[in-house]
């Protein structure tokens, strides 16, 4: 999400004229997109706007912005802390950006520029109805935001606090943004929301996500659609059916489970029990051959006993996830869990958090194993950054493949033939011309 919220602010200073630098030291404009999911994250921008201290110093004129979750939810208090913070604008206010940028272009004086005239961190109820310029960072596939803000108020978790309620897109906008990536030469989009299943839920005709999937399906030349977040509460059988139907949703599913504890799911406010889960899951494996299911977990949730982790290790070898995104549990300011009884020592937390890694590691590297020798289609992105004489690559299944090719299949749809799997990645070559 925040990802593309960057690839937006960018889009607005392409669309101004800017254009970006190779480090800070040459640029008259820096602006830090920040994330407060964890507190890790919080911490990571805190040293790095500390380091900009000097570089203001150094020029006056530098403009400072401070962009995202955190911005969000320090509002004005950056400013006091930091008093060389120029721009202070939430991820629901990217567009005002807009405002900001002409006026420092046209009236490019220190005072015009004023820190405060800026700030806007009001409700921008109608943020979603406005198609913001968007400056990709890939060729060929793209993010697409349908819907913003998020309404389950999970207890950990801090995002309906700093991205608001739930507003869907129009869905003609979203079809017109995805017409144009196809006229631009992208193959592959990904729908982009914090909840996607509840899509068009505040619409007076009826359009949910599946239908909107449908309707995206007729674009001719994207050819493949993914779609991030669902949620298990959420997550109906009409879209197994979509997803069964239409040819180019890729056959991955990122379903986060959080905990395979009923317990701490009822305290986590998630909504559902671990084997209302399972049966998705199970429904999801018997319509569509092959699915790769990715997850979320979370480690050391106030009140995990020895026997919840437990339970989340056993979900784990159950149901064979292709891939896993494991945290610990961090305190998010205004979240429930904070006043929940029973926090986790931090010592135990990373003990189980390595558990589930190495647990998840042995998963993975099976699953990559069985593909050995099997031929999958690979859109090709481009040189593998890693070993520079390979191409690199995605399955539909979203499993990164490197693999010797000719430099001109980058960006076409390659049959790779995978030859070795290793515990993080996979290895192979091209075995037909590009269709
Ligand atoms: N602590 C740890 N992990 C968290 N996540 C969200 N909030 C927290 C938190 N306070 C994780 C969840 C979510 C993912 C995006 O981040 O697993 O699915
Ligand atoms: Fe956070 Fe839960 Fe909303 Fe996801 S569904 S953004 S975890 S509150």
């Amino acid at each position: 999400m925040n990802v593309h919220d960057s690839e937006k602010i960018a889009g607005i200073f392409s669309e101004a004229g800017y254009c970006e630098t190779g480090g800070t030291d040459d640029a008259d404009v820096i602006v830090l997109n920040t994330c407060s999911i964890r507190e890790k994250a919080e911490q990571k921008f805190f040293s790095e706007l500390g380091r900009l201290r000097k570089a203001k110093k150094n020029n006056p004129d530098l403009k400072i912005a401070v962009a995202g979750c955190i911005a969000q939810q320090k509002g004005k208090d950056l400013f006091r802390r930091f008093p060389y913070v120029d721009f202070v604008f939430g991820p629901d206010n990217i567009d005002i950006l807009q405002n900001w940028v002409t006026r420092n272009t046209e009236h490019a004086t220190p005072d015009m520029a004023g820190r405060t005239q800026a700030v806007a961190l009001t409700d921008n109820p109608d943020y979603h109805v406005k198609n913001l310029p968007v400056k990709r960072a890939g060729r060929f596939r793209a993010w697409v935001s349908i819907i913003y803000g998020c309404n389950n108020f999970c207890a950990y978790c801090v995002v309906p606090y700093t991205r608001g309620r739930e507003r869907s897109r129009p869905g003609k906008d979203i079809y017109n943004e995805v017409k144009s990536l196809a006229e631009q030469g992208f193959k592959e989009i990904t729908l982009l929301g914090q909840n996607v299943n509840s899509y068009g839920r505040t619409f007076p005709e009826e359009c949910d996500f599946p239908d909107l999937l449908r309707r995206i399906h007729d674009i001719d030349g994207i050819e493949r659609i993914r779609f991030v977040t669902s949620h298990p509460r959420d997550f109906s059988e009409k879209l197994i059916k979509a997803m069964r139907d239409l040819p180019k949703v890729c056959e991955h599913l990122h379903l986060p489970l959080q905990s395979g504890s009923d317990k701490i799911l009822h305290l986590m406010n998630r909504g559902y029990t671990y084997e209302d889960y399972k049966n998705k899951i199970d429904l999801l494996r018997n319509n569509i051959k092959d699915i790769a299911i990715t997850t979320d977990i979370i480690v050391g949730f106030p009140g995990e006993s020895e026997a919840d982790f437990k339970q989340t290790a056993t979900a784990l070898a159950e149901i064979g996830f292709d891939g896993i995104f494991a945290f610990k549990y961090s305190r998010r300011p205004g979240t429930k869990a904070l006043d929940l009884p029973g926090h986790v020592d931090e010592k135990v937390k990373s003990q189980r958090l390595s558990k589930v890694l190495e647990l998840q590691e042995s998963i993975t590297y099976n699953k990559n194993k069985s593909l050995e020798g099997k031929v999958y289609e690979i859109l090709t992105e481009g040189k593998s950054p890693t070993d520079g004489d390979r191409l690199t690559g995605r399955t539909r299944t979203n499993k990164i493949v490197n693999f010797y090719g000719e430099q001109d299949l980058i960006g076409s749809l390659v049959n790779v033939k995978i030859l070795e799997a290793k515990p993080h990645s996979l290895y192979g070559e091209a075995v037909q011309t590009p269709h």
